[in-house]
């Protein structure tokens, strides 16, 4: 039976490998990691990420041929094939500090790999890495001297947390990068044999290293750029009177653009699209190339101002100052579907609305209050850290109170912000909500998915980003 080993059960590790091991019966998948809670968790009833139709897959693979365990040498000496998915988050401090990956886990990762192996092993870049990193892994891995040969894979992952499970089953593309030796070939073919079990062949697309390693950071940087290019327009809309709703069907409909990706909205988030376009900049910068690292770096500025403009709209609104008027936070996850709040939007507006002494009172269906305190107090960066090297949480930060249902976070408001798309949102009884709420009664959509219309029926004076703007704001200066 083929041993496939992954280090990392994160939000990568956990549910790729669950798919693996549910579609290839005669494969063992074990994952490990070093952070007992997390395997602790692979193994109960609560799995310490949510993903839509995770738990069905863990259920029925778990004990047959998925494993979850923290000896991590023990298995990784025991796989074909070794999988690393561990983090390769920012650097915090050093050479490249705020922009470089760092690559710690990775490296630390290999070095162990190389001490506990005694048989020959096909080693899998999953995590996102900066370009020609394989070339350092393997002068690590083939610097033992235990004559073992080690073939190096980049197999990027494209999952997108909230539909991990749909992207898995049925994704785009799998992309393998690999040497052009022989080695390298039987190699990437050995890796193509496993997810053809349910991928058809024509979607898994083979190239050497680099332009796989590349092609990851490629992707995120593509798409975070489409959301801040339909979030500079957004702005302009705001000034001129035009619907981003309109312009962005309108654009979309050109077969060359195309709908996706273009919903204007508060900000990207999440643990990849920053890291992963400030690793290109310094890949970028390192190359000599500045005017190309300059472009991407305008991506991640876009994003910024969008976030310091809706928070300076919702306190240009409320007469300039929002000082101990309570402000209904409702999601702070950085999109539905996950609980995953790291880089998440919700994070630099409540620091925004902080910053202006507001009293918060956040409801995500997801997010932990523990989750939510930490993210409020920790610095940029440290929160893509192993949850263990981060800095434990605070009790509590005196302005921000965490509730466990929308309709308690909303009453006796005089603003509600919404930070994430939850469908459950859509669902609540606005006129309930503002009947509970001080007047006049702000309502600030960051994520355009609620009827403007009809809010505004109600009673509500409503921002919604890009969108013409209620005669009440339309003097506010707003302008980050
Ligand atoms: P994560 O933080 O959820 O999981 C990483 C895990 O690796 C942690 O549980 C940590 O304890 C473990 N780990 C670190 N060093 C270790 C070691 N030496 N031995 C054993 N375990 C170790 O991270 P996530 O989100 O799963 O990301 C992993 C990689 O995948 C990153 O490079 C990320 O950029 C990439 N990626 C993430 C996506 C996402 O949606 N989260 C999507 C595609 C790629």
């Amino acid at each position: 039976m083929v041993k496939i080993c992954c280090i990392g059960a994160g939000y990568v590790g956990g549910p790729t490998m669950a798919v693996i091991a549910l579609k290839c019966p005669k494969i063992a998948v074990t994952v490990v990691d070093i952070s007992a809670p997390r395997i602790n968790g692979w193994n109960s009833d609560h799995l310490p990420i949510y993903e839509p139709g995770l738990e069905a897959v863990v259920k029925e693979c778990r004990g047959r041929n998925l494993f979850f365990s923290t000896e991590v040498e023990k298995h990784v000496a025991e796989a074909d094939i070794v999988f690393v998915s561990v983090n390769t988050p920012t650097k915090t401090h050093g050479l490249g500090a705020g922009k470089a990956a760092d690559l710690t886990y990775w490296e630390s990762s290999a070095r162990m790999i190389a001490d506990v192996s005694k048989s020959d092993k096909i080693v899998v870049e999953k995590s996102t890495v900066p370009v020609r990193t394989a070339e350092a892994i393997e002068r690590i891995l083939t610097h033992n001297r235990k004559k073992i040969n080690f073939t190096i894979l980049s197999n990027p992952e494209f999952l997108a947390e909230g539909t991990a499970i749909k992207d898995l089953f049925s994704p785009d593309r799998v992309l393998i990068g690999g040497r052009e030796t022989p080695e390298g070939q039987k190699a990437i073919e050995t890796l193509k044999d496993i997810y053809a079990n349910w991928v058809p062949k024509e979607k898994i697309i083979c190239t050497n290293l680099w332009s796989a390693e590349l092609s990851k950071l490629a992707a995120n940087a593509f798409l975070a750029q489409r959301i801040s290019s339909v979030n500079a327009m957004s702005a302009l809309c705001e000034a001129t009177g035009a619907d981003i709703s309109e312009v962005s069907h309108s654009i979309g409909t050109d077969s060359r653009i195309g709908p996706k990706f273009l919903n204007a909205s508060v900000g990207f988030g999440g643990s990849c699209f920053q890291k992963d376009i400030m690793n290109l900049v310094y890949i970028c910068e390192c190359n000599g190339l500045h005017v190309v690292a300059n472009y991407w770096k305008q991506v991640i500025k876009v994003n910024d101002y969008q976030k310091s403009r809706f928070v300076n709209r919702v306190v240009a609104s409320m007469f300039n100052t929002v000082a101990a008027k309570k402000i209904a936070v409702l999601g702070f996850s950085f999109k539905k579907d996950t609980g995953d709040t790291r880089e998440a939007p919700a994070i630099d507006v409540c620091k925004g609305l902080l910053g202006d002494k507001a009293r918060l009172s956040i409801y995500d269906p997801q997010v932990t209050e523990d989750q939510i305190i930490k993210d409020l107090s920790m610095k940029k960066f440290d929160k893509e850290q192993p949850a263990h090297l981060q800095p434990p949480s605070p009790t509590s930060i005196k302005q921000v109170a965490v509730v466990w249902d929308a309709y308690t976070a909303v009453k006796d408001a005089h603003g509600v912000c919404i930070m994430t798309e939850w469908d459950e949102f859509k669902k609540l009884d606005y006129q309930k909500i503002y009947d509970n709420m001080q007047k006049p009664a702000f309502l600030f959509d960051g994520r355009n998915v609620m009827d403007v219309g009809k809010l505004r029926k109600i009673g509500f004076i409503v921002y919604s980003i890009g969108k013409p703007l209620d005669p009440w704001l339309k003097d506010m200066p707003a302008v980050a």
